[in-house]
This record gives C-alpha cells, sequence and structure tokens, in this order.
C-alpha cells in the first residue's frame, strides 16, 4: 500500500471492507462483510430522528516485527455496552464487538499504518437504531457496523503543546444527562464550541460542569489530566467520557511511582499544575501549552511552548511504546491479531 503515512490527518478515508449484523426479532445476525461505503435505511430510523445511536472509536498499530496490536478493545466492547444501556439500544455482545473489530482489522491489513510513520489504523463501530419509530420510542431493529481507516494526529500540532479556551457560554452535556456515554448526542451539542474555539484561533474546547461551572469536565473530544510534583490528577465527573486512555495514563504513572488523584478538579486548581495534556484514543496524550479563560480575562501557562513537559513525555513514550510493541506489554492491554 504506497500511501503518504507520514502526513494523513485525521479525515475519512475509503478502505476495503466494514463488517456489519442486524439486531431483528430480539436477536442478532452473524457479521457479514461488505465492501459498499453506505447503508440503505428507513426514513423512520430512530437514528436519524431521535439520535439513537453510540459510536466507539480505538486504534491498531503495526509494530517493528510487522504484527498487528490492538489496543484494550475489549474495554471499547464493555463502554459500547453501557453507552446502548444508557439510551435503550440492543446491546451488542462484547464478544461480537470484539470478533468484528478483529475482523474488520484484517481484512484491511494492507492500511495499518507501518511501525514508525506515526500513524494507526482507527476503527470504528457504529451502533444505530434503524427500526422506524415516530414516537419517542427505541427501535425494534439496530445495525452494528465496523470500518477503519487509516489516521495521523487528531490535533494537527500532533505531540506539540496546543491552546485551548475554556467554554463558559455552551454545555456539552447536563449533569445528569449523557456525557459519560458515547452517544452522537453529546458531539452534536459540542459542535458549536468546538468551531467557536478553532474560529478563536484553540484547537480546541474546554468544558466546565454545566451546574455550577466551578470544575473542570473535559476537553473537546478527549479528557483533562494536570500533573503536580509527583501526582496524577484527573477529574472526576458524572457528565465526561471515562477514557479508556486517561485510564491507562492513569495505570502508568501510578507504576511511575506517582500517586493518581480522581476527583472535582476547581478550575482555579489551574494556576497550581505544572503540565496539562488531554488525554484519548485520538488525541493520544496533546500536551497544553495554554488555556484562556477569555470571559474571565484570565490566562494559565505551562511549560515550553515548542516542548512538552517531563513527565508527559514519559507518559507519552511509554503508551505509544506499548501500543506499537517497543515494550513490554505488563498490562495485557495488547492483542496481537495473527
Ligand atoms: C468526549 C470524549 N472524551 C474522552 C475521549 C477519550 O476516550 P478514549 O481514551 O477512550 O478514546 C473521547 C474519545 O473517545 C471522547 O469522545
Amino acid at each position: 500500500m504506497n500511501l503518504d503515512w507520514e502526513n494523513l490527518g485525521f479525515n475519512i478515508m475509503q478502505t476495503d471492507y466494514n463488517v456489519r449484523a442486524v439486531f431483528r426479532d430480539g436477536k442478532w445476525s452473524d457479521l457479514e462483510v461488505y465492501s459498499e461505503q453506505t447503508i440503505p435505511i428507513h426514513i423512520g430510523a430512530t437514528c436519524l430522528h431521535y439520535g439513537q445511536e453510540s459510536f466507539e472509536g480505538l486504534k491498531a498499530f503495526a509494530g517493528k516485527d510487522g504484527q498487528i496490536r490492538l489496543f484494550r478493545h475489549a474495554e471499547n466492547a464493555h463502554r459500547m455496552s453501557i453507552s446502548a444501556k444508557g439510551i435503550l439500544l440492543a446491546v451488542v455482545p462484547e464478544s461480537l464487538f470484539m470478533e468484528a473489530v478483529e475482523k474488520v482489522v484484517l481484512l484491511n491489513k494492507k492500511y495499518v499504518p507501518p511501525y514508525g510513520t506515526g500513524a494507526s489504523l482507527y476503527i470504528r463501530p457504529l451502533l444505530i437504531g434503524t427500526g422506524p419509530e415516530v414516537g419517542v420510542r427505541p427501535a425494534r431493529e439496530y445495525t452494528f457496523l465496523v470500518f477503519v481507516m487509516p489516521v495521523g494526529p487528531y490535533f494537527k500540532e500532533g505531540f506539540k503543546p496546543v491552546d485551548i479556551m475554556i467554554c463558559r457560554d455552551h454545555d456539552r452535556a447536563a449533569p445528569l444527562g449523557t456525557g459519560h456515554l458515547k452517544v452522537g448526542g453529546n458531539y452534536a451539542a459540542s459542535m458549536s464550541s468546538v468551531a467557536e474555539a478553532h474560529e478563536k484561533g484553540f484547537a480546541t474546547a474546554l468544558y466546565l460542569d454545566a451546574r455550577e461551572k466551578k470544575y473542570i469536565d473535559e476537553c473537546g473530544p478527549a479528557n483533562f489530566f494536570g500533573i503536580k510534583g509527583n501526582t496524577y490528577v484527573t477529574p472526576k465527573s458524572h457528565s465526561i467520557l471515562p477514557s479508556i486512555t486517561n485510564r491507562s495514563l492513569q495505570a502508568l504513572a501510578e507504576d511511575m511511582g506517582m500517586s493518581v488523584e480522581v476527583r472535582p478538579v476547581p478550575v482555579e486548581e489551574l494556576a497550581e499544575f505544572e503540565e496539562v495534556g488531554a488525554c484519548g484514543t485520538a488525541a493520544v496524550i496533546t500536551p497544553i501549552r495554554k488555556i484562556v479563560d477569555v470571559d474571565m480575562e484570565k490566562t494559565y501557562t505551562y511549560g515550553d511552548k515548542y516542548q512538552p513537559g517531563p513527565v508527559i513525555s514519559k507518559l507519552y513514550q511509554t503508551l505509544t511504546g506499548i501500543q506499537n510493541g517497543d515494550l513490554e506489554d505488563r498490562f495485557g492491554w495488547i492483542k496481537i491479531l495473527e
């Protein structure tokens, strides 16, 4: 496969195959392989009208040995089942989810970016209500599908510090809403504030808790964390997505001898961190250079403009080293696909 692997952005790209299963009459079909990129859909499908959908995002990496490594896909399978229960979608059995992910990666293995290019294969599972309803109620039919594409960094800066903006005039999720689920409505709700952040020259928006605007929630499509001395601090909130990357970084931080605090993080604490970052499958770790609280006329600045801080750099090297097989996987996070 001849692609400009080093210069891929985070963009949609057609690959050869996707896999699909349908939930009908109370049970899931076997997986089927498709090359079409479209789905015929009933005009009354609940995913179109009422946002009855959930998606996931995970990655596969090629190692120096050429083997393909999947990172923690059982966790994504579990999170999709939580999302499904949260908005009354048919739950995809976690074994079916994992089988679909493994199958679609192997079918498209020529698109897995080679070791050393900095790119990876992004895997997008999707679960949608395809049965028609006109009243607001759950569909009786669902489609689960998984497609893939090679990607580069989510933020164009890659592993370089970015500036972000605190968003005070929009909420992405309500205090007792669906922010902890990976469902489309949260992302629709975030689009205007992220677009505003981009227009103002920022990489993304940092959300505060919707109830009081006192605590940090999360950072566009990524969780937030800060480093204070020997402590890794990250927000605890019902309205943020439980990030698998964040959980992995917490384990790595503990393994490096740091303490980990998962708790409400007041906005003013931003002044006390030595390093801060955004983390997620797509963002990996994106170091943050500056956080601007436009409405409060306050700016928090961290470290060097071009160089990520030492703790974030070490976490990044360790996480990506495990993902591409350069470092031993002592945590059982990797599945090598044969
Ligand atoms: C809103 C949001 N927060 C956080 C994350 C990071 O989660 P993960 O590390 O599981 O990719 C994502 C991406 O999945 C996200 O969309």
